[in-house]
């Protein structure tokens, strides 16, 4: 398999919101892209999305984009391949067959795919289906560390361990999912959370505004430092985590009995996305989403300076 620092190019199918950002990842790295995407106007909204990131290193690297003509050339040109096309498994299965069928044995080929298992497209490439995973961002993927690595019933373990040092050569902080379950790990983490907060939504415990309060200003600034087990571990006092799960685990379950699951109903959908338009009413959501950017990349200097 490649060598994190043989990898010259990189290949990018599809290029929407997370393939741009792939994009944008490997020219902050310097590295070559080819992408292919359908769409007549990809190039061009490459280009707005490219500019809008506002990072010297991606304006300077925009020259060495190359837009090819099928998903084939991109298989044949790229050292890794990200796919980042629509989570439809049949589009998925259809691109990772004439990916496998172009590429070179050692070119790693990686799905985007939010929840899909590996499995379940890796089967259509006839040709090296080992060296066919998951590589699961979070948006946006040139400036959140996270990917979840997660390998098929046919991904050798060489090709999982190759893609962590590949990510981990472009500033990535990988997982290893060992086994594959929809919608991988930290989704499902969100999941569980999501499932409580419109519940108690949708019984009036508290509004959209306050849930999103609740977790910004409170245990979310906690998580993006320390996560929940190492969170818990420090609020132990010396006894650390022994001490809270005797502590506090007890009536923890008692809530687990309490927690909802609420019916994914039009009437659940519609109380949310008033709670939402509520929250949102006279926000530049643009400008909000260029702020938060930037904080994050703050977040990101000062974690780094912490050791975190
Ligand atoms: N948006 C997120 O927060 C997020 C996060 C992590 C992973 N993902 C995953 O990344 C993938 C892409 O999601 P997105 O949010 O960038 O979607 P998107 O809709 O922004 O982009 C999809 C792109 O795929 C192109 N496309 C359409 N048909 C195609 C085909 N047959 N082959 C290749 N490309 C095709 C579209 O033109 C578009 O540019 C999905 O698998 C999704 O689950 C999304």
């Amino acid at each position: 398999m490649i060598a994190p620092e043989q990898v010259r190019t990189i290949g990018v199918v599809g290029t929407g919101a997370i393939g741009a950002s792939w994009v944008a990842l490997g020219l902050q790295h310097g590295l070559d892209v080819v992408a292919w995407d359908p769409a007549e106007d990809a190039p061009e909204r490459l280009s707005e999305r490219l500019n809008s990131l506002a990072s010297p290193d991606v304006g300077v690297g925009e020259a060495r984009v190359t837009f090819v003509e099928t998903p084939e050339d991109v298989a044949a040109a790229a050292d890794i391949v990200f796919e980042a096309g629509p989570e439809r498994l049949e589009t998925k299965r259809e691109l990772f067959a004439r990916l496998d069928a172009a590429a070179g044995p050692e070119v790693l080929l990686t799905s985007s795919s939010s929840g899909l298992r590996p499995s379940t497209f890796q089967d259509a490439c006839t040709r090296h289906p080992e060296r066919v995973l998951v590589a699961h961002p979070f948006n946006p993927p040139h400036l959140v560390p996270l990917v979840e690595v997660v390998g098929g019933a046919a991904t050798s373990d060489e090709a999982a361990e190759a893609a962590l040092a590949v990510l981990r050569h472009l500033g990535k902080q990988p997982i290893r999912i060992r086994r594959e379950v929809p919608g991988h790990v930290a989704n499902r983490l969100q999941a569980a959370l999501w499932r409580e907060a419109y519940h108690l939504v949708e019984q009036g415990v508290v509004s959209v505004a306050d849930i999103d309060t609740a977790i910004a200003s409170g245990p979310g600034l906690r998580w993006a430092l320390l996560g929940p087990f190492a969170t818990q571990h420090v609020s132990g006092g010396p006894g650390g985590f022994a001490h809270v799960m005797a502590h506090l685990g007890p009536p923890m379950v008692e809530w687990w009995d309490d927690l909802g699951s609420p019916e994914f109903s039009e009437d659940l959908v519609s109380t949310l996305v008033a709670g939402v338009d509520e929250e949102m009413d006279g926000v530049d959501v643009p400008d909000l989403v260029a702020r938060r950017d930037r904080a994050l990349t703050a977040l990101l200097d000062l974690k780094r300076d912490q050791g975190l």
